[in-house]
């Protein structure tokens, strides 16, 4: 092990290049443009009470199975001034027509935002956030975000709820496949990717649409994984863990912020002021607005805080909470709280004004109807460029998780049969929260398969996803007689995970499992895709199968793109964003651990392990395997305090295989000694980089004084002098090693 230290790296120099760079973002965060605050105030003053309120209320649409509608009341509420903002209503067509109601049937004629759910996609869809974020490339989310606002501002969106950052460490949980995984580096880096990809150059900018930081806060930790369940931690393992990614969105200039349903630390977050005003407004400088989630409101009724939804409303409003999306309590409640003085008229102009910046900022007021060309919303919607776009995200989100005997990639020579209940399968492929996506505008497995040969393969079933019918399995087995590869996908449905889809089991549903393992008693090569939207315990497949591709649920262009990898026409580089169980008995389970005070030690009983389960992950957070081989050096680390650096690593990396490819080299870093516990490893940075085969590159990190930093003793954050471990290598298990005094 090389171990290096350089003069310059001492404390004091280290404390004031970190006061330069301690928020490398700031610059970017949210503020409103000038010349604003006077139309707001001008505005603001004509308003009445009621309409005021207004625009703090946010009512869906309901979306009929053959085409929009909505309930008769809220055109009267947008008429009347008694609803400002709508969501779950796109298409050129039909904001236009609840658009034009706002600006021409009402007094004030202020335009409507108009919000949805744009995830992962609007009508072409990406890959699950969970999957893109297996891609490590900042550059193809970015990218991803800008394609889904491109196409939804097109289609009368101006407003989407997205993106979400909730850390997930729990599989159980089935909002995971929503984010961005475990680790806060990985997750803040793809938030802010995310946020500017949907923001895009300008608020104003025809093409770019208000993002929406959500859940704040903690949402992702519900206490056994099951969703809206409590979440319960010390402030300082929130902030180190569960708040960064939020930080990051907002830093990145995310102009509005949904609150969750949960409670943190005993308060509903719909009613918790120390997140909304203390940490987001006061300490991170947030100066959008703040809506809730879905009649959370309402639900602290039920959370026990308040005895009824008009003190809901007040507890709300108190707290910082600006727009209520659907409980209705601000429209019904809001004026009388203010006759008691419950609340003040000061908070609801505050509220008001928030709102109305931004829809200044957009250019409503200019334009009310400026994404509602019907001509734009047709070019745009599934153009070419976009189903590209999703082809070459989705090949990036794949991760080759086994690989024996060399299985893959498929030679066009080799007889393949195709099984699963996912092989001819639309229906499942766009995933959660799918936007306006269609799946029959998905390609299928089959399709992609045979886009690349016609001749040399065929489909069978085998089983369906939860039926426990096996009589399918017979024909599936036979197959191994005439063909030479089996490729079996098998996964979840669509909606097993998204919002209220916790799972206490983690394997595959139905008798899926059970055709895998039937299949590998053949003795042919299995290569297994899975397609789900969380990690999977799947111990016995893991040993059996002879190849596995995690392809998560990856969108329109799904069957190309997994086609693309078993065929070698791109060399696999995805890493997963979320360790991979052996077991649901060891969840939540995530690489930045702690180390205990009794550190695991297979010859020792009294350390901290199971008796019945390793305490490793069966793929570790970071893991994926390419068509070629990488390997490392010793990493250096090389004297560079500059402005914008604590210090600088080095590491040799080596293409050694035979097939050009990317890798990503991660570098974690472990305080060895704190004022207070530190993880035994933690992600500061990484670099997706491409080599041919023989090539060898020195790949540098620099790692800022704010990457290095963390809740300290006194809870003050920044850094302390002491020695570092710094580890690289190509996931957060094999790594090597050198040490560092700071
Ligand atoms: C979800 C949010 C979503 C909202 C509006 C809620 O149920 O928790 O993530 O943005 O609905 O669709």
């Amino acid at each position: 092990m090389q171990i290096m230290t350089h003069p310059r790296l001492i404390p004091t120099l280290f404390f004031l290049f970190g006061i330069l760079c301690l928020n490398p973002l700031a610059a970017q965060i949210y503020r409103p443009s000038k010349g604003i605050e006077l139309r707001v105030n001008a505005l603001l003053a004509k308003m009445t009470l009621d309409e005021k309120i207004g625009q703090l209320t946010l009512y869906t649409t309901d979306w009929g199975s053959t085409g929009p509608t909505i309930r008769e009341g809220y055109k009267n509420d947008i008429r009347s001034g008694a609803c400002g903002n709508l969501f779950n209503s796109h298409t050129t067509l039909f904001v236009r027509e609840l658009q034009k109601v706002a600006v021409e049937e009402t007094r004030l004629k202020i335009p409507l935002l108009f919000g949805f759910d744009v995830i992962h996609g609007y009508k072409t869809i990406f890959p699950i956030p969970l999957g893109e974020a297996a891609s490590w490339d900042l550059e193809a989310i970015e990218k991803s975000a800008r394609v889904s606002a491109v196409e939804a501002t097109a289609a009368g969106l101006n407003w989407t709820f997205a993106p979400m950052v909730d850390i997930g460490r729990d599989p159980r949980w089935g909002r995971v496949m929503e984010g961005a995984g475990e680790d806060p580096y990985l997750g803040s880096r793809i938030a802010e990717a995310r946020v500017r990809g949907f923001q895009g150059k300008k608020l104003g900018d025809p093409d770019a649409m208000l993002a929406c930081v959500k859940h704040f806060a903690g949402y992702g930790a519900p206490i056994g994984g099951r969703d809206y369940n409590t979440v319960d931690m010390s402030e300082r393992y929130f902030r180190d863990f569960y708040l960064p990614t939020y930080e990051a969105a907002v830093r990145a200039g995310a102009a509005t912020v949904m609150t969750s349903f949960n409670d943190y630390d005993g308060v509903p977050a719909s009613g918790n002021k120390f997140l909304l005003d203390n940490i987001l407004r006061k300490e991170w400088g947030f100066e959008g607005f703040v809506v809730t989630d879905y009649t959370s409101i309402n639900e602290m009724v039920n959370h026990g805080v308040v005895a009824n939804d008009k003190e809901a409303g007040e507890l709300a409003l108190n707290a910082g909470v600006d727009m209520d999306m659907q409980g209705a309590v601000y429209q019904r409640f809001l004026s009388q709280s203010l006759k008691e003085g419950k609340v003040s008229q000061a908070q609801i102009d505050e509220g008001v004004r928030r709102i109305l910046r931004l829809k200044f900022e957009l250019g409503l007021f200019e334009d009310p109807y400026k994404y509602c060309d019907a001509e734009r919303e047709k070019k745009s919607l599934l153009a070419p460029e976009h189903r590209a776009a999703a082809r070459e995200v989705a090949r990036k989100s794949i991760v080759l998780l086994k690989n024996e005997r060399q299985a893959l990639p498929l030679s066009k020579s080799q007889k393949i049969v195709l099984i699963g209940p996912l092989g001819d399968n639309k229906s499942e492929l766009n995933g959660n929260w799918n936007g306006a996506g269609n799946a029959d505008d998905c390609v299928s497995l089959r399709e992609g398969l045979a886009n690349v040969d016609r001749t040399n393969f065929m489909y069978i079933p085998g089983c369906d996803f939860e039926n426990p019918d096996k009589s399918g399995f017979a024909d599936a087995i036979r197959a191994a007689e005439k063909y030479d590869v089996f490729v079996v996908a098998v996964g979840e449905k669509a909606m097993m995970s998204g919002e209220a889809a916790a799972r206490a089991l983690l394997g595959l549903p139905g008798v899926q499992e059970e055709l895998v393992l039937e299949l590998c008693k053949t003795g042919k090569p299995v290569v297994v895709v899975l397609m789900n939207g969380r990690p999977l315990a799947i111990p016995e497949i893991a040993e059996k199968a002879t190849a596995i591709l995690e392809t998560w649920w990856l969108g329109t262009e799904t069957g190309n793109a997994i086609a693309d990898v078993l065929y070698g026409v791109y060399n696999p580089s995805g890493k997963l964003p979320m360790s991979f169980p052996r077991s649901v008995g060891q969840v939540p389970i995530f690489y930045n651990e702690k180390s205990t005070g009794r550190p695991f030690d297979p010859n020792s009983k009294w350390t901290s392990k199971y008796i019945d389960e390793a305490n490793s992950p069966q793929w570790p957070f970071g893991f994926g395997l390419s068509y070629t081989t990488f390997e490392y050096r010793e990493p250096k680390v090389i004297a560079a305090v500059t402005a914008k650096t604590a210090l600088t690593v080095s590491v040799t990396l080596t293409n050694t295989g035979k097939l050009p490819g990317e890798e990503v080299a991660q570098l974690y870093v472990r305080d060895l000694v704190g004022s207070v516990t530190r993880p035994v490893k933690e992600l500061k940075g990484f670099q997706k980089i491409m080599l041919q085969p023989g090539e060898t590159r020195e790949v540098k990190f620099t790692p800022t004084e704010h990457d290095l930093s963390f809740y300290r003793r006194d809870m003050t954050f920044g850094t302390e002098p002491g020695e570092y471990e710094i580890m690289v290598g190509g996931n957060s298990q094999e790594l090597k090693k050198v040490k560092v005094k700071l």
